[in-house]
This record gives C-alpha cells, structure tokens and sequence, in this order.
C-alpha cells in the first residue's frame, strides 16, 4: 500500500490475480460462439488449474518446469510414438477416462467385458490372420501359448459371427515390434474374425511385464515420483461386430509381479486371467481360454446410458 492509503498498481494487481474473482474473469472471457460443452469444460478445467495454483503457491519457475515438460512431450512425438499419452498414463488419466466413459460395463460376471486403455503402441492394418494360426513370428525364446474362445452376446449369450478380434502384445524383450527393429513388421499383431459359432483361436506368446517408455518427459515424472515404468505382462484387444458397440481392453497374468503396482493403473479384477499348462500340442506349453462379451447398439443405448454411439 503507498504511503497516502491508495493501493498503488503493483498491490492493485497482486490482490486482483489473488483474488478468486479474477477465476470468474477468466472464465467469462469465454465468447458467445462456444460450444456448450466447450464452455463448460473449460470453465471447470480453469477453475481446477487456477485453484491448484492458489493452493499449492506454485511459483513461476514451478510452472515453466510444467510447461517444458509438455513441450518436451510434444517435441517427442511422432506417429510411432505418443509421450503426450504417455505422461497422461503414469498420471492415471487415460485409465481413469476409459473408466469413465464405460462406467456402467462394470466388473460383474454378466456385464459385457470390461474395457482396458488403448495405451500407444496399437496400429492399424494389422494383418488379416486365419482361425487357428499364430501371430509370432521370428522369436524363439517365450511361453507359446494357445488362446481361445467365443465372442458372446452379453445378454442372449448367442455367439456372435463376423466378431473381429484386433490382438497385439510385446515380445519377451519386452518391446512392440515398431520399437524393436529385429522384428518382423506387424510382429505379434494379427486380426481374426469369427464364423457361425463366434469362436476363435490362435497362437501367442504368454506375455511379459515391460517397462512403459521411460527415456522421455513421462520416464522423468515416474523418476520424480519415485516410480517404477512397469506393466503387468497383458494382451490388447479391440473387439468389433457388426451391431455392437467395440470394446478396446487388455487381459492380464494373474502370476505377473507386477499385477498390483501397473505403472499405468489399467486393471480391472474382471480382466485378470490363469494361464493354464497345456499338454499334448506341440505348439503351445499353455492355454488361455477367454470369451468376450459384446453389448448389441440397442442394449447399449438402453441399459448403459453413457455408451453413446
Ligand atoms: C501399453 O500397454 O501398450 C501401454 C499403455 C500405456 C502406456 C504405455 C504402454
Ligand atoms: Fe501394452
């Protein structure tokens, strides 16, 4: 304050940025033309980040470090490589928005499967794969294994035919093939789709904990936060019909060290499953029988509200 009681500029703008008021003046800078949603979003996320501010003091230095790290991630990036995704895994968030989005395809026996992150390494066009072959290719060392089941109706149970199951996992080095340049293209990927009984198989590998990327900004917030990169060995899947609503998810290896700690917080009970020994075929020393559950649009849209689409 200046010594004649008036509140001189620098006070003035202290006390204003301080004061929550300013929160609101941000906000309703928001011009006419937003969207709805856009509005209110944004005026939430402002509202959070400003009061985050206020509460923990961050200081200017404390959020340049912030704004590096973003930046960093988004130098990184490429179409083989998502750091932006990456740090918002290690922060929970991509987990957290998936369970969101499906938050009525609960855990329950009788609810279509769960959903799991899409995570970074998915590619399109994986290839067009027979019933019953393998999608390993190149790799001597691992546990084969045999996986099989049906895709279900979730509610009538009825198998559902022309079901195609997107699957991809790493190899025992850990790395997917397009970070790994001694495997084959499109290694361990492969897409089945189901005839009349809704079954399916092949063969895969019992998959292996990994560590997520951690050379970049998400690696260093793990280092910050005095965390380790690991996932829980698991295997993704996007499974799609005609008539029902996709699901993207993983399924995990109870056995895994790390089936408690993921790195990325993707788990669910629902999705943990046994890799059984498996005798007498040459090409598998395990199976993992697993069925997927599909809910139709209509079911969809009538019993899980927040299923759009
Ligand atoms: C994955 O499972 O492929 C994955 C998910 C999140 C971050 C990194 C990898
Ligand atoms: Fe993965």
């Amino acid at each position: 304050m200046a010594s004649n009681g008036i509140i001189d500029s620098e006070a003035r703008n202290r006390l204003h940025k301080l004061d929550p008021n300013f929160t609101q003046n941000v906000i309703s800078a928001t011009g006419l033309r937003a969207s709805p949603r856009m509005r209110k979003v944004m005026a939430s996320l402002i509202q959070h980040l400003h009061d985050f501010a206020r509460e923990n003091e961050i200081t200017v230095d404390e959020w340049m470090a912030g704004v590096e790290l973003i930046n960093e991630a988004g130098r990184m990036s490429t179409d083989r490589r998502n750091e932006g995704q990456l740090v918002c895994d290690v922060l929970g968030l991509e987990s957290l928005v998936d369970e969101i989005t499906y938050k009525l395809a609960s855990d329950a026996k009788d609810a279509p499967t769960a959903t799991a992150i899409l995570g970074p390494f998915w590619r399109e066009d994986a290839p067009a794969r027979k019933m019953g072959e393998t999608i390993v290719f190149g790799i001597e060392n691992g546990d084969r294994t045999y996986m099989h089941g049906q895709v279900l109706d979730y509610r009538t149970r009825k198998p559902i035919e022309g079901a195609e199951l997107d699957v991809w996992h790493t190899a025992p080095n850990g790395l997917y093939e397009q970070q790994d340049p001694d495997q084959p293209d499109m290694n361990l990927r492969g897409r089945f789709t189901t005839g009349k009984d809704g079954k399916y198989n092949f063969y895969c590998l019992r998959p292996t904990s990994y560590p997520i990327p951690y050379d970049g900004p998400a690696g260093k917030l793990l280092q910050l936060l005095d965390r380790h990169p690991m996932r829980p060995g698991h295997i993704h899947f996007i499974v799609t019909a005609p008539g029902y609503k996709p699901i993207v998810t993983q399924i995990f290896d109870r056995s895994d060290k790390h089936i408690t700690d993921d790195a990325v917080f993707a788990v669910k009970d629902s999705l943990v499953v046994d890799f059984l020994p498996y005798k007498g075929d040459p090409n598998a020393d395990f199976e993992l029988p697993y069925d997927f559950r599909l809910a139709s649009y209509d079911d969809a849209s009538k019993e899980f509200s927040s299923w759009d689409g």
